[in-house]
């Protein structure tokens, strides 16, 4: 991998990476200084991944650092960034692969193909780009699509996080959800794998 053509989760937050392009181009890392913030260090034996019945927090905005629950997140977008966080030790984990886009739609607008993954009408989708690594940290609003501000790869969230245009050749992969008691929960393990193809 190139690591000089990719970022990290915690260099974006040293970064202007995750810029605000044109004008229909919005950025939606905000202030991911907020997962440093909101919780204690990973355990050691963490493997970086959400596991079943994980929560999530905000990165930014009003609610940064706070559990996600679907009533705080915009319909039809942008989506949030958030972080998996193990709801029984409070544990944030911190690795890119446990970094989310969680994307609210009406749910009557959720593809069937997307329907036992979404949860009252939330998608959440890996968000490390599968090209060199970058978190896709920028929406394109009159598009509806997600975009890597690193090399703009661009992500289909309606088509199974499916490659649009640049230089990526795998889709996001789907984190299935579940809601418990208002919050957004892990109903499962990601669709396929996380990040850049390791080789
Ligand atoms: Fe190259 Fe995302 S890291 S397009």
């Amino acid at each position: 991998m190139d690591s000089n053509h990719c970022i990290s989760r915690r260099k974006l937050l040293r970064s202007t990476c995750g810029f605000v392009g044109a004008a229909a181009l919005v950025s939606i890392g905000g202030s991911l200084s907020a997962f440093a913030e909101a919780g204690p260090m990973p355990a050691p034996e963490d493997t970086g991944l959400p596991v079943v019945g994980d929560t999530f927090i905000f990165g930014d905005g009003q609610n940064k650092g706070k559990v996600v629950v679907v009533e705080d997140l915009v319909i039809g977008g942008p989506p949030a960034v958030a972080q998996a966080k193990d709801a029984a030790s409070g544990t944030v984990r911190e690795s890119d692969h446990s970094t989310v886009l969680l994307l609210r739609l009406p749910p009557e607008s959720v593809p069937p193909e997307l329907k036992e993954s979404a949860a009252q009408g939330v998608l959440a989708y890996s968000a490390m780009c599968t090209h060199l690594g970058c978190i896709v940290s920028d929406w394109a609003k009159d598009e509806k699509l997600f975009v890597c501000p690193c090399h703009e790869a661009k992500f289909d969230p309606m088509q199974e996080g499916k490659v649009i245009s640049g230089p990526a050749s795998r889709a996001l992969p789907v984190l299935p959800l579940k809601v418990d008691d208002g919050k957004l929960v892990v109903a499962d393990v990601f669709t396929g794998p996380v990040g850049p193809k390791k080789g």
